[in-house]
């Protein structure tokens, strides 16, 4: 027993100090070093509101009544390992569930923003875009836990 907890210690630590020097050494790639604009996110917010509130809630917290419940959208760890661009097809392609593929290109980017947002990703001054290979180039990473 206290060999698996002196483990997990080790593991914690090597994250630590894993994850910020891996941020530094890649100047893009990952959503850690702000891939969308405030505004952008500031737009997605309205688009989320209108399209996506009604299912996933006003806090991204989702819903939990029996089948019609949706997932939240903002929690620890959210989406973790994946990508920005399966993230994104995931919803330009099913979402609003009742309506797929239904808003414009850039209302869904936007919409992604927002998410991003509210996971604690952080703003900068790049555009985020459709752009399928810079959006493979985002790898989505914890970035909450590591704030004060
Ligand atoms: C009519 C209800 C409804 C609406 C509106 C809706 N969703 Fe969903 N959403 C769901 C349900 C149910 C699921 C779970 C089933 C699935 O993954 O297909 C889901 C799953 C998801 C997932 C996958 C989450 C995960 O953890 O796997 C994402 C991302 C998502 N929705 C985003 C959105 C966005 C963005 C909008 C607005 C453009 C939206 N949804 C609108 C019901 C809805």
């Amino acid at each position: 027993m206290r060999r698996a907890v002196h483990g997990w210690a080790s593991a914690l630590c090597l994250i630590v100090i894993a994850v910020p020097a891996a941020a530094a050494l890649r100047q893009s790639g990952t959503v850690a070093e702000g891939v969308y604009t405030r505004e952008q996110a500031d737009r997605g917010r309205k688009s989320y509101t209108l399209y996506c509130e009604s299912c996933h809630a006003a806090d991204l917290g989702g819903t939990n009544s029996g089948d019609s419940g949706a997932p939240p959208l903002r929690r620890e760890g959210f989406m973790e390992g994946s990508h920005a661009f399966g993230l994104f097809t995931k919803i330009r392609e099913t979402m609003p569930l009742d309506a797929p593929g239904s808003l414009s290109t850039s209302e869904y980017v936007d919409i992604l923003a927002y998410i991003f947002r509210e996971n604690g990703f952080p703003a900068g001054p790049k555009r985020l875009t459709s752009d399928a290979e810079q959006l493979r180039n985002i790898r989505i990473v914890r970035v909450a836990a590591s704030r004060p």
